[in-house]
């Protein structure tokens, strides 16, 4: 008998190469590893953020559940790329039904989508009673994207609690892994498949995101081109063949030159962005990089940032200040997950403290 009702939620990551799941429970002040699952999705099945064959998509959920015999049904779960709009306002500071009257009205403004085809969100992150002005972050998604998010995950057999953004969700892992001081700032780059998502945080607040089309598969696409393979082929040598690991074999000089290249292309990209941000002479100097993703572990784009931005640059963990002693694996194949778990992890709290 239970006495008291279990808090534990699944956080789902919906990526074009693959779903994440993670199930967290309340323990005391934190969290609880429970368990986790994923499941790789046909290339096609997600194409530029758009669900195309949402069959698979919801196949991949339902397998992943059961094969890690996953138990919560609420599901918390994030969206981003071209239909979502994240944008920060300053306005005069209002009160809360004041703010409800007029944010449609400032969505309107700020939103390049037709404002019946969005859902419209928005958090309060500053309040300054000195200037008169409050900073909030406006969020709009198509509602298109978010009627497919929901069902994929109704057809899975879960249930939708609550939808999040990428990047929020990542900022979430970074705040209770990372604690950080209101005077730190420091940029959480989550590198994908398909989507790189860039977000500088001051403290625990994000004060500038962005996402980019681009991730993973510009490698496995480069050698797939430059060594005239399948897409799987090549994404199997980026993995298996990866250079500097020397007990799988030796390296293709090409792939290593190819893995290169593309790696600089990437990392002009981020900087490019982050260049952005600096041009902001308001903006805090950025301290350090987290990267996170699963493509954030590909050879030397770690150190290459580092050298090519001037700050440190590390590897998150989201399970930094997690129980995972509960054998929900075993800590091998946990290191080497962690960082493309960082949005799930960061979804499945949001959902624990809303259950
Ligand atoms: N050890 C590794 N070295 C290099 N790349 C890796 C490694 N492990 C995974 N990747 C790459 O990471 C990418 C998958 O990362 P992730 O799971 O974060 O993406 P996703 O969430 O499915 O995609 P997206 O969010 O971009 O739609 C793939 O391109 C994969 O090849
Ligand atoms: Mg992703």
């Amino acid at each position: 008998m239970r006495l008291f009702k279990s808090r534990r939620a699944l956080g789902l990551d919906i990526g074009s190469s693959s779903v994440k799941l993670v199930e967290l429970e309340a323990s005391g002040q934190g969290y609880r590893l429970t368990r986790f699952g994923f499941s790789p999705l046909p290339p096609e099945a997600i194409v530029q953020g758009a669900f195309m064959n949402t069959a698979a998509i919801s196949t991949a959920i339902r397998e992943a559940c059961d094969r890690s015999r996953l138990q919560a049904r609420n599901v918390a779960t994030s969206v981003s790329g071209h239909s979502v709009i994240v944008k920060k306002l300053t306005l005069p500071a209002q009160s809360p039904e004041e703010l409800e009257a007029t944010i449609h009205w400032e969505a309107e403004q700020h939103i390049p989508f037709d404002i019946n085809e969005v859902n419209v969100d928005y958090q309060v992150i500053q309040e300054s009673a000195t200037d008169g002005q409050m900073d909030l972050i406006l969020v709009a998604a198509k509602k298109e994207l978010i009627d497919g998010y929901q069902g994929v995950i109704c057809d899975a057999g879960l249930n939708l609690s609550v939808l999040d953004v990428d990047a929020f969700a990542i900022g979430n892992m970074y705040e209770h892994n990372y604690q950080p001081s209101s005077e730190s700032t420091v940029a959480l780059i989550n590198i994908g498949a398909s989507v790189v998502n860039i977000s500088v945080m001051n403290g625990a607040v994000p004060v500038f995101t962005r996402d980019l089309t681009t991730g993973g598969n510009s490698y496995t696409e480069s050698i797939q081109k430059d060594l005239n393979l399948s897409f799987e082929e090549a994404e199997r040598i980026k993995l298996g063949d990866a250079p500097g690991d020397d007990s799988k074999g030796i390296v293709p000089r090409e792939v290593e030159d190819c893995m290169r290249a593309v790696s600089e292309i990437l990392l002009g990209e981020i900087l490019r962005s982050i260049d952005f941000y600096r041009a902001t002479a308001s903006n805090r100097p950025i301290q350090r990089a987290l990267l996170c993703g699963g493509a954030s572990r590909s050879p030397g784009l770690e150190r290459m940032l580092e050298e090519q931005a001037g700050f440190p640059v590390g590897i998150a963990n989201p399970f930094e200040r997690i129980d995972v002693s509960d054998g929900a694996a075993d800590r091998e194949t946990i290191v080497n997950i962690a960082p493309a778990l960082s949005v799930a992890v960061g979804l499945a709290m949001r959902g624990v403290n809303e259950s």
